[in-house]
């Protein structure tokens, strides 16, 4: 048994298993993979609970995924695959890009070994995070919390499919690789500002400004012209910027005309400057007090543990960013409190209502009356859409030196 999984040619392992044309893709490179069948045979008989646990799986999470063990260990066409996407994700991540086909699910009619197919190749890449970590001086507790994203989306498929799995490869790979910590309530992704403004700083006052780089399209309320899927009867209006050596003339985010003087005003972020971006995993409420411990803690962690990470800002985009929600939610309400930290910026990249479904009514869709409305989110939220209104993604910045008050 134990040889034929290293042995397997991706013919036969394809036939056995059933893959399709979702799967023809793993075709390449197939020989290169084989080398993590034995190591990952090993594991599986004697790491797989513990490393479980130390990725903060809840007991019936690990039980779940111990009972599938056997299925792999037996099935020399599982094995074989697992290691595959173990070398996809781990060996060569780099051609890996974010959303890929590549990492494609297994037939559901494998059952529970497809349904926990991603959870084995995550959970295999355990150690080797706790080592990348420890090399940085990372104490275990921010590792195991960092990989607890995998309960949080088993969580998410037991609700959804009424049984223990994990299918949010495409996310959760950044917690595996070194690309995001979390520290407390919030997530911290170093990352290289990719939207299309400028921001600048007073130099006496402090106060901040976004101007849109060129060329942007946009529309009259400020929205990008991609803004609820590209569907509205607005006027549209395209970004210019005009530098001189002492002034720059642009269009601020949301489109009034500007001019900044140099002498006063310096220019802090661009698109590639390194920023930390916030990500909020469905862990409970946004409590204030917890939010500001982690924003208070991310220099400090930054610093002390990735020094080469020169970052200047917080950078969140998200469906409760949509500032109309500060102006319709109570002001204590958790996620206005969490905008208001943030200075307002359209979301470049097709700001639609996508997420509130997904997030809030649990990707049920339909006309408002359908939806439950049995809460105060709820009830804004399509109130609103049934006066006409339209939900979409907002975002905002919180540059690093503007003070965070624990
Ligand atoms: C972001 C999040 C933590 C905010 O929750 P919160 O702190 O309870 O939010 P608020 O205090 O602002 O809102 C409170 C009200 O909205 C409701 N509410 C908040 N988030 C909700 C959600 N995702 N779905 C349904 N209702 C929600 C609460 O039940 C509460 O209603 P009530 O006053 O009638 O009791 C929560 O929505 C969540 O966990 N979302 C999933 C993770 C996520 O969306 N991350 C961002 C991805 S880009």
């Amino acid at each position: 048994m134990s040889s034929s999984a290293n042995q397997l040619d991706f013919e036969t392992a394809r036939c056995v298993l059933g893959l399709g044309e979702a799967h023809e893709n793993w075709r390449e490179d197939f020989p290169a993979s084989e080398r993590f069948v034995t190591p990952l045979r090993e594991w599986l008989m004697s790491d797989l609970a513990n490393d479980a646990a130390r990725a903060g799986l809840a007991p019936e999470m690990i039980d779940s995924v111990v009972q599938v063990r056997s299925r792999y260990l037996d099935e020399p066409a599982l094995l074989r695959m697992l290691a595959h996407m173990y070398y996809l994700l781990f060996a060569i991540p780099e051609r890996l890009p974010h959303g890929s086909s590549r990492l494609a699910l297994l037939p559901e009619s494998l059952g529970a070994a497809a349904d926990h197919f991603y959870t084995l190749a995550f959970l295999a890449a355990v150690p080797r995070i706790f080592a990348l970590h420890a090399k940085r001086g990372i104490s275990p507790k921010i590792t195991t919390d960092t990989l607890t994203d995998v309960a949080t989306w088993m969580l998410h498929y037991k609700q959804h499919k009424g049984r223990w799995g994990f299918d949010n490869r495409h996310w959760v790979r950044r917690n595996f690789d070194d690309k995001i910590i979390t520290l407390g309530r919030l997530q911290f992704e170093p990352a290289p500002f990719g939207w299309p403004f400028r921001i600048f700083r007073h130099r006496s006052t402090g106060q901040t400004c976004a101007l849109m780089e060129a060329g942007q399209r946009f529309r009259k309320d400020g929205q990008f012209a991609n803004a609820d899927w590209g569907r509205h009867d607005q006027m549209e209006y395209t970004s210019t910027l005009e530098e001189t050596p002492h002034s720059i003339r642009g269009h601020l985010a949301f489109g009034t005309p500007t001019e900044l003087q140099l002498s006063e005003w310096e220019q802090v972020i661009t698109p590639g400057t390194t920023i930390l971006s916030i990500h909020i995993p469905a862990t409970g409420p946004l409590d204030p007090v917890e939010c500001r411990a982690s924003f208070v803690q991310a220099p400090v962690f930054f610093a002390a543990h990735y020094p080469e990470v020169q970052w200047q800002a917080f950078i969140c985009a998200s469906w409760f960013m949509d500032p109309q929600f500060g102006e319709q939610m109570p002001a204590t309400a958790n996620i206005v409190q969490f905008q208001r930290l943030f200075h307002p910026l359209p979301y470049p990249d097709e700001a639609c209502d996508a997420q509130i479904y997904e997030r809030v009514f649990n990707g049920q869709k339909g006309p408002p009356e359908t939806l439950p409305a049995d809460n105060t989110m709820r009830q804004i939220i399509l109130n609103y859409i049934k006066t006409g209104g339209k939900w979409r993604t907002g975002a905002g910045y919180w540059l690093r030196s503007s003070s965070i008050s624990p």
